[in-house]
């Protein structure tokens, strides 16, 4: 995301890896077309299983799953791009490796753990942890600050839910979402490219947003491991950075947490992150984003389009100091 690579490639500008491979193809036909041969034109396809993707339709299936009218109709991004572009820094820092080095990431025993000032501190096994809470889809815009962005149909609980029923004390006004620490499971822990183990934090009304939700499949099925499996952050109002993958701690805590990013880079890295077109990263312009699949780009909204859900929360505050 941020780390300064040799070539100072900008991710914007890498193209996700599915859409490359096709791209590929449609160049190899057109070079055929053109000069009747493949002849050198275009170098030889790598073996389409290199893509590395997984599904759908080859993980399990969630069953009952509510529909939502908080659901986008806009079309959605291809699974095999959307899986294959990802962002997950315990498995590599470049966007095709957390889909083959995730491949066997172990997600089941899996603990998950409530703490802090919360009436109902407990740990839970995770497939206990999910089983009160009723499932919804949220088909929600997804952007990244690096300037690319998808539509993605999450599965996942309304965090709303999940923090009444634990109940929060008068002292928790935020939530820190912490992820897991193995690093001999994840090799990119090894490293300190980041402070491990990668933290997010929310403030508590933007947890409660009906937007929230704690995502444990996608495309109808389970989350595959590189998309933070088996169970994530995704508040699509904010930067996918803010979208914590694979959580085994929910804190709720009195001071705002310090998360990974703004532990890495304090200037371009606030605890808001909201999706804001006024604010530039100190890399990337906000103005604008591509969406996977896509080659024309899109003017960026403010709040990645859900203002009428939740501007409120940010009513006077200065978003330029509080990014
Ligand atoms: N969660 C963990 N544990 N580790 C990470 O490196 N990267 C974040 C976020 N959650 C990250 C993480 C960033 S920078 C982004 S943009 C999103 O995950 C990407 O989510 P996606 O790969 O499902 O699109």
């Amino acid at each position: 995301m941020l780390i300064g690579k040799p070539a100072d490639i900008r991710y914007s500008e890498i193209t996700p890896r599915a859409t490359y491979l096709r791209r590929r193809e449609f160049l190899q036909a057109a070079s055929v077309a053109a000069v009747g041969t493949a002849a050198a034109l275009v170098p030889s396809l790598p073996a389409v299983a290199e893509a590395q993707v997984q599904g759908p339709g080859v993980l399990p299936k969630l069953p009952n799953v509510k529909t939502s009218a908080l659901s986008t109709t806009e079309k959605q991004s291809a699974y095999a791009d959307f899986s294959t572009y990802n962002n997950f820094y315990e498995f590599g820092t470049d966007k095709a490796s957390p889909a083959i080095n995730a491949k066997r990431f172990r997600t089941r025993p899996w603990k998950i753990a409530i703490e802090g000032h919360v009436a109902k501190p407990a740990a839970f096994d995770f497939d206990e942890f999910v089983k009160p809470y009723a499932l919804e889809e949220r088909i929600y815009r997804h952007r990244c600050v690096e300037t690319w962005a998808a539509v993605v149909p999450w599965i996942g609980i309304p965090m709303a839910d999940i923090v009444k029923r634990v109940e929060p004390t008068s002292k928790a006004k935020f939530i820190e979402f912490v992820t897991l620490f193995d690093p001999a499971q994840m090799p990119g822990q090894r490293d300190e490219i980041l402070q491990w183990p990668y933290i997010e934090g929310l403030r508590l009304d933007e947890a409660m947003n009906p937007l929230t939700i704690l995502a444990v499949g996608m495309y109808g099925e389970v989350l595959p491991n590189q998309d933070g499996a088996p169970i994530r952050l995704v508040v699509p109002w904010k930067y996918g950075f803010k979208g914590g993958k694979s959580l085994v701690k929910i804190r709720f805590v009195e001071s705002m947490p310090r998360s990974t990013w703004m532990i890495k880079e304090p200037p371009a890295y606030g605890f808001y992150a909201n999706v804001n077109p006024m604010v530039d990263h100190p890399r990337w312009s906000q103005t604008r984003e591509r969406r996977l699949g896509e080659f024309l780009p899109r003017r960026t909204t403010m709040f990645n389009g859900y203002a009428d859900q939740v501007a409120k929360l940010y009513a006077g505050m200065d978003l330029r100091r509080n990014y």
